[in-house]
């Protein structure tokens, strides 16, 4: 069986005080959580990644980044290397993002190249795929969804642990949801991807997680897909009270 992962990306949100106030009130709530088999991820601004994973030291959730550089180090400036996060003991690392595909135009071939930086360094990359609305619309998601796979994964092995998250753009922090039963559908089409072009054992191994909208009142009837592995959560992953209570749902189900 899979782990199940409620992973939040707080994007660019949040001051020092206000990521002390949220760990503070969030590892007190998680350490009354009995949250076996419910794998949890805060992936915050990088400039809080310290502060985060020295919390994480006390508590049982994992830190993440929300993007890596695809270079190992010199002159880029500002940019974070894999090796950078990982001698922080950062363990997960989201790229792909549709925010970073728009607004930094960031290609599946460049995604492909941070995901080996990730994989070299053993953080547990966590992979962003997704259609736009004018693209559901015009009923070529099978084809968008296919194409960043093997854009992203063309000669990955699955050997080490890959978390897939499936984002429709239009869902992310529109309010709108992807329902059940069109998430399912992407998801087994991203599973049956990778028994395809990598192996059963990895389509049985890899979480699928879903993104776009994800709230404590939503995330029962998704995360009860056969296909969907949890969610990684924008918006509702910033308040501690409803990021534990989603944590608590994926516990219960
Ligand atoms: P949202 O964001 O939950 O605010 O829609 C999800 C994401 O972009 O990862």
């Amino acid at each position: 069986m899979r782990n199940v992962i409620i992973a939040g990306n707080w994007k660019m949100n949040k001051t020092f005080s206000e990521v002390e106030d949220f760990l503070d009130d969030f590892v007190d709530e998680l350490e009354g959580t009995d949250h076996a088999g419910v794998e949890v991820v805060i992936c915050p601004p990088a400039l809080y990644l310290e502060l985060a994973s020295d919390y994480a030291q006390d508590s049982t959730f994992f830190t993440g980044a929300q993007d890596v550089s695809a270079h190992e180090s010199g002159a880029y400036t500002g940019e974070i290397s894999a090796s950078m996060y990982s001698s922080m003991g950062i363990t997960h690392c989201i790229i792909g993002h549709s925010e970073r595909r728009k607004y930094h135009h960031e290609k599946d071939s460049l995604i492909h190249e941070k995901l080996q930086k990730l994989l070299a360094e053993e953080i547990v990359p966590i992979v962003c795929v997704g259609e736009t609305l004018e693209e559901r619309e015009a009923g070529i998601t099978r084809n968008v969804i296919l194409d960043q796979l093997k854009g992203v994964f063309e000669g990955i092995s699955f050997n080490d642990p890959i978390v897939i998250a499936y984002e429709p753009v239009w869902a992310i922090g529109t309010g709108k949801t992807a329902s059940p039963e069109q998430a399912q559908e992407i998801h087994a089409i991203i599973r049956q991807w990778v028994k395809a072009h990598v192996s059963p054992a990895a389509a049985e191994n890899v979480p699928i997680l879903y993104g776009g909208s994800m709230k404590p009142e939503n995330i029962a009837e998704l995360i009860s897909q056969p296909d969907i592995d949890g969610g990684l959560i924008g918006g509702a992953s910033l308040d501690a009270k409803k990021f534990i209570a989603m944590v608590k749902t994926a516990v219960e189900m």
